[in-house]
């Protein structure tokens, strides 16, 4: 089995991202960890206790940082919901998370499984970068660590023209994360938009699945009118979902090694991912970039998964 850490500001596209693991024969996810990000802390929280209420999965689920390190937060109840889950009325209220404070939920568990931990991060890096700045040690005792963030090499921004929403609402944390030495490879908003858009075609096919995929539908209710009215996809995009398809299976993936920064400030830039691919600047290789991951992979992957047929 291996050994999945999630680290989530559970909203829609989170909870498909997360049930993917739960479900997945291989994987042990050993604890959720939440941060603030597309909801409020609280909310993620809840959502992600739901998510694994779903899923049957009895799995350690903890409250984290509820803002980012150096800035208010920003969240993205505009385009998942108040809630985070389509405001289609789930019940999303009164769960109780395990004790513990998730940055330090993550250096446990890493210096408890040295060279075995996959982190999978899908939310913005507070929690992440708190853990790295408590202990640096953990950067050399994880496996891996996949990262939903950026836009990859030349992709647009969802948030700004250029920035992508879990850079964006936390860069010092990035910053922190890129320059750790952890195992870091990047999962962008331009793979997503790419190979995991959820049109009318996948939509049906995933409704034939049963309760798992018309819940990963349902749930993207106001997800569907932002990518209608503001990104102008056929339908919500995955962008978590597919980080963690890829954080299951890298192989069909085309990534690139590559030095990056990210650029904190003033807008227009700030919370751009700064990606040299000449070798321009004086940056190390510090960055595994996903620059294709296939459709098909993808949406094989994510339908074996959210069968109703494979139920466990
Ligand atoms: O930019 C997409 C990312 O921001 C995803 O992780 C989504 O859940 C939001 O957090
Ligand atoms: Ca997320």
């Amino acid at each position: 089995m291996r050994k999945f850490l999630i680290d989530t500001d559970t909203a829609s596209d989170d909870a498909v991202a997360i049930c993917m693991a739960f479900r997945h024969p291989d994987i042990e996810v050993v604890a959720v960890t939440v941060v603030a990000g597309n909801v409020p802390l609280d909310q993620a929280v809840q959502n992600a206790l739901y998510t694994a209420e779903l899923c049957g999965a009895d799995v350690p689920t903890y409250a984290g940082a509820s803002q980012p390190i150096l800035r208010d937060l920003r969240t993205a109840q505009d385009v998942h919901g108040a809630d985070g889950m389509g405001d289609i009325g789930l019940p999303l209220t009164g769960r109780v998370p395990a004790d513990g404070w998730a940055p330090q939920v993550i250096i446990d568990t890493i210096r408890a499984n040295p060279g075995e931990i996959t982190l999978v991060a899908i939310g913005p890096l507070t929690n992440v970068a708190i853990a790295l700045l408590m202990a640096p040690d953990i950067a050399n005792k994880v496996e891996r660590v996949v990262i939903m963030g950026g836009t990859g090499e030349h992709g647009p921004g969802n948030i700004t023209p250029t920035a992508e929403f879990n850079f964006y609402v936390d860069p010092e944390a990035v910053r922190v994360v890129l320059r750790s030495g952890m195992p870091l490879e990047f999962v962008g908003w331009d793979v997503s938009i790419e190979s995991a858009v959820v049109d009318d075609a996948r939509q049906a096919q995933l409704r034939e699945l049963g309760e798992l995929g018309n819940f990963s539908i349902d749930i993207q209710a106001t997800l569907q009118g932002f990518a209608w009215e503001e990104t102008r996809l056929a339908g919500p995009d995955f962008p978590d979902p597919i980080a963690m398809a890829h954080a299951i299976d890298p192989s069909p993936a085309t990534m690139e090694h590559l030095g990056v920064d990210i650029a904190i400030g003033p807008e227009p830039m700030h919370g751009t991912l700064i990606v040299d691919h000449y070798g321009f600047s004086q940056l190390e290789k510090n960055v595994n970039i996903v620059t294709h991951y296939p459709e098909d992979s993808f949406f094989g992957m994510l339908v074996d998964l959210l069968s109703d047929a494979d139920a466990s």
